[in-house]
């Protein structure tokens, strides 16, 4: 079993450079199957979560060569299955190869992932759009199945803004006969990286990153396209706070100011200092943070994917902070991690009540989900002594080389083998 030990009590310094963005891979690796060609994908982020995806896609028939770790071209001529049941309930984004699959080919059949350490998760808007646009769905024993003659555009209101439900019947739709609009769509970064991918393969998609995305059907996706994936906003966010939770000085380098907007607010208001300077943000602390209140919510609100690590901020803040959590039922669970390394909060359901403590002490803690291990490093480079934490599956699902990251930032990190 592998761990992460840190030796804490660093402020970090220092410059770090982001990766592509995750969820944004995930979703346009499997947009590459409504092109019946080639293309080119660069900025993938070095994380298991891509590698697995391009596992399933390989089984499905796709040539993929690889130019570099971040770089590999796609050649999605020759799909020889539209069905894989095993690795597809393992993994829950695989629910991309629904929409991909049924737009390409008309029919697509993957294994139906359960509920997950954040609670229920349900596929149902993503199964309304397929049906409002002509698919038939059937759901049995786990798996589930999605079959249709031609796909039909209409106007499809989401009950809540889903981002997998918008990506997804984004790309149903783009083959689709006449014009597709999803009404209350979902305004994510990723979402509208998606849409400008599929634009450059001649996809016409309009109004990606607003509350109406119009999708006119086009017969086919040209490919013999380069697209470069967008920097991760997660993975930026993650080491701003990082800066804040331990008194630091650094400058995150290839990011987009304006994808962070929300949690340089924060920054701001529990006393941190911030400068943007074309994709870099320069981010510094020299006191203790001051308490504060924060609500997770869609973007462009505060993500609920750096809650817990901003929770790591709050349980060393003066004073008493509150986080609301709005997106997930069970996000949590670090916060009992935390308290095992001194902090102080009380949880319970969608809240939770943080009392700033001085100090955090290294303690043995397991990473519950990927964002809850991203915050429990932090924890461990701020607290004082040893921090082991186990279950680095989670992590490196979505951060790519964490420990080198945090290690040119001065921290002292390693992971070791037991
Ligand atoms: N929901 C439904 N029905 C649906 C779809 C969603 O009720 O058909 C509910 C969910 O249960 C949840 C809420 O709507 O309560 C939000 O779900 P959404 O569909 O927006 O999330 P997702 O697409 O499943 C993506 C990210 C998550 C991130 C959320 C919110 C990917 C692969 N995952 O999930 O990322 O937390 O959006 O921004 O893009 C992470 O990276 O750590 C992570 C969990």
């Amino acid at each position: 079993m592998e761990k992460i030990i840190i030796n804490g009590g660093t402020s970090l310094k220092g410059e770090v450079s982001i990766s592509g963005a995750k969820n944004a891979a995930i979703a346009i690796l499997p947009a590459t199957l409504l092109i019946d060609g080639i293309c080119t994908i660069e900025n993938l982020p070095d994380v298991s979560d891509v590698k697995q995806f391009c596992s399933i896609l390989e089984i499905l028939g796709v040539k993929l060569t690889w130019k570099s770790k971040h770089e590999v071209e796609v050649d999605t001529r020759n799909i020889v299955k539209t069905s894989e049941l095993d690795i597809t309930r393992t993994f829950r984004a695989s629910y991309y190869l629904l929409g991909a699959l049924l737009g390409r080919c008309g029919n697509v059949q993957v294994g139906l992932p359960g509920g997950c350490k954040l609670g229920a998760r349900p596929i149902d808007l993503h199964i309304k759009g397929f049906e409002a646009l002509g698919a038939n769905i059937d759901l049995s024993q786990g798996n589930i199945s999605a079959t249709c003659k031609r796909l039909t555009g209409t106007t499809i209101y989401l009950d809540f803004a889903s981002v997998g439900a918008t990506i997804n019947i984004m790309l149903a739709s783009v083959l689709a006969d006449g014009t597709t609009i999803i009404d209350n769509a979902a305004k994510e970064p990723h979402i509208v990286d998606v849409a400008n991918f599929l634009n450059t393969m001649g996809a016409d998609i309009r109004g990606a990153g607003t509350d109406v995305i119009k999708i006119n059907g086009v017969k086919k996706l040209h490919g013999d396209c380069t697209y470069s994936i967008v920097p991760d906003q997660i993975e930026a966010g993650t080491f701003m706070l990082a800066a804040i939770a331990t008194k630091g000085d650094i400058v995150v380098k290839n990011c987009i100011t304006k994808h962070l907007e929300s949690v340089i607010a924060k920054v701001v208001e529990v006393g941190g200092n911030v400068d943007s300077n074309g994709d870099k943000l320069r981010v510094w602390m020299k006191k203790r943070p001051s308490k504060a209140n924060v609500k997770t919510l869609p973007y462009p609100g505060f993500p609920t994917d750096l809650q817990a690590q901003m929770g790591v901020v709050l349980s060393l803040a003066e004073g008493t902070s509150i986080i609301n959590e709005s997106i997930w039922d069970s996000r949590f669970q670090y916060t009992e991690e935390l308290n095992k390394m001194g902090a102080k909060i009380t949880s319970q359901g969608k809240s939770a009540i943080f009392e700033g403590v001085n100090h955090l002490i290294g303690a043995p803690v397991a990473a519950s989900d990927l964002r809850a291990g991203a915050a429990l490093i932090i924890a461990g480079i701020a607290a004082k002594g040893c921090t082991e934490i186990s279950n680095l599956e989670h992590i490196d699902r979505g951060y790519e080389n964490i420990e080198e990251k945090f290690r040119n930032l001065g921290a002292n990190i390693k992971r070791v083998q037991e």
